[in-house]
């Protein structure tokens, strides 16, 4: 009887060893450059208390409306899997105590989850690393930022990447422009979908978000954010461009951007891709000056970002990224049961003297041809042969298997093997 095979969740997916080398490039970059702009890593839980969530996110944004994997558990503890970062980053700062007038800059990453309807680019686990400057009034670190951003995709080597940017003003001017917007949709009521009703009480900016055909032109006809703009928000974005400007960095001022969290304030930007269809935005951010207050502590300027992983490895890779699959440097063949003995001492040998090496040991026996075989299929690009004759006289063969010496065969004293080896790699 055969049991039935069972599938992934859906929207989750699986990171196999051939995808993976291509994420360890990106991983490997995203922390090198984090380190030189002196961002230094958090971790936090995967599992937060769902009010941290609502409350940080807000209770009318489509994350906490209806994409929140929320559970019970066994305490009878409302708990929820993490959909971003920043909320719990911002919770760690408060609850270990690290705030204190401290200037913080902490880049998180992992897995977030969101029940979205799964699609190219959108899925319900994605990873993300996302990058927070606590402490911090800006524009100086908003620009920084974004620098920081406009690097990574430089030493990625990915286009086509444009970069939108939009202030939302302080909560106070905000709270006008949103009285003034509720007043303009609830002139066109009888036109608006069952969401946009939903939000003209409760967040009426979302509704310039939406993404329904029948609404764009009302949409676009709505009052512009940029003129109920208060002055120290108008300048603090007057001097962000300007920085930008300076550094040489290209971007466009997009009104409607307003983003999904409804803890931002002044700066938010966005950077998307034509590359990769409708999910566009592989890095989207901005800043949150009233979020640590709003989670009790003490008031904070703060402004981060986070990158969706799976979007830049798609982005690499359609712009041609590779990276090699890890193959052995040495495979260590061996016929019978004493050359195996010494096959294995011989491959902890050259682990230990050259630990950057793959040092893969023949497994499960076979005959020297079988063997070879199964070197060859891994890709190794030595081999090192031990059989009776070999150890009779306390030597190693080597074949090269794969480069310019392809097919050389050496015989060597084993002391000699690491750098026979190095001439041959
Ligand atoms: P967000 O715009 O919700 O912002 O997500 C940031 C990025 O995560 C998006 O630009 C996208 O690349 C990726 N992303 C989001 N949802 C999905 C999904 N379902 N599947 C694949 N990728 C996805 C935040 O999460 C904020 N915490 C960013 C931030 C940090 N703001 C301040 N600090």
């Amino acid at each position: 009887m055969t049991s039935r095979v069972l599938q992934p969740v859906r929207g989750m997916n699986d990171q196999l060893p051939a995808d993976l080398p291509l994420w360890h490039r990106l991983e490997g970059e995203v922390r090198a450059l984090l380190h030189s702009y002196g961002y230094d890593e958090i971790r936090v839980p995967i599992v937060e208390q769902t009010q941290l969530f609502s409350r940080a996110i807000g209770e009318y944004t489509d994350v906490v409306e209806k994409e929140m994997y929320s559970f019970t558990d066994q305490g009878g503890e409302q708990l929820t899997l993490r959909p971003e970062a920043t909320a719990g980053v911002v919770r760690a700062v408060i609850s270990n105590g690290m705030l204190r007038g401290a200037r913080l800059k902490l880049w998180c990453a992992g897995p977030m989850f969101r029940h979205e309807r799964p699609q190219k680019g959108r899925y319900r686990q994605f990873h993300q690393v996302s990058v927070e400057a606590i402490g911090f009034a800006g524009p100086d670190v908003d620009a920084e930022l974004i620098l920081l951003g406009t690097a990574l995709w430089r030493r990625l080597g990915i286009a086509p990447v444009s970069l939108s940017i939009n202030s939302l003003g302080t909560a106070s001017a905000r709270a006008a422009y949103r009285a003034v917007l509720q007043d303009y949709f609830r002139g066109y009521y009888a036109e608006l979908d069952d969401d946009s009703r939903r939000r003209l009480d409760g967040n009426p900016l979302r509704i310039l978000d939406s993404k329904n055909p029948d609404l764009q032109k009302i949409i676009a006809a709505a009052p512009s954010l940029s003129d109920h703009l208060d002055g120290e928000s108008a300048e603090h974005f007057g001097t962000l461009q300007g920085l930008l400007g300076d550094a040489g960095v290209a971007f466009t001022v997009n009104p409607r951007l307003v983003r999904g969290l409804d803890y931002y304030s002044r700066t938010v930007f966005e950077w998307t891709t034509t590359a990769l269809g409708a999910q566009d935005a592989i890095c989207s951010g901005g800043r949150y000056d009233g979020l640590i207050q709003v989670l009790g502590g003490e008031p904070t300027p703060a402004i981060g970002f986070a990158m969706g992983l799976e979007r830049i490895v798609s982005l690499m890779q359609h712009c041609g990224a590779a990276a090699p699959v890890p193959a052995p440097d040495v495979y260590v063949i061996a016929e019978g049961d004493r050359a195996l003995s010494r096959a294995m001492r011989l491959a902890e040998h050259l682990r230990t003297e050259r630990p950057g090496w793959q040092v893969q040991v023949n497994l499960g026996g076979g005959n020297f041809k079988a063997q070879f075989r199964r070197a060859a299929k891994m890709g190794a690009r030595v081999a090192l042969i031990l059989g009776d004759r070999e150890l009779e006289r306390d030597v190693v063969g080597l074949k090269v298997l794969a480069g310019g010496q392809q097919g050389e065969q050496l015989e060597l004293r084993p002391a000699e093997l690491p750098g026979a080896i190095d001439a041959h790699l």
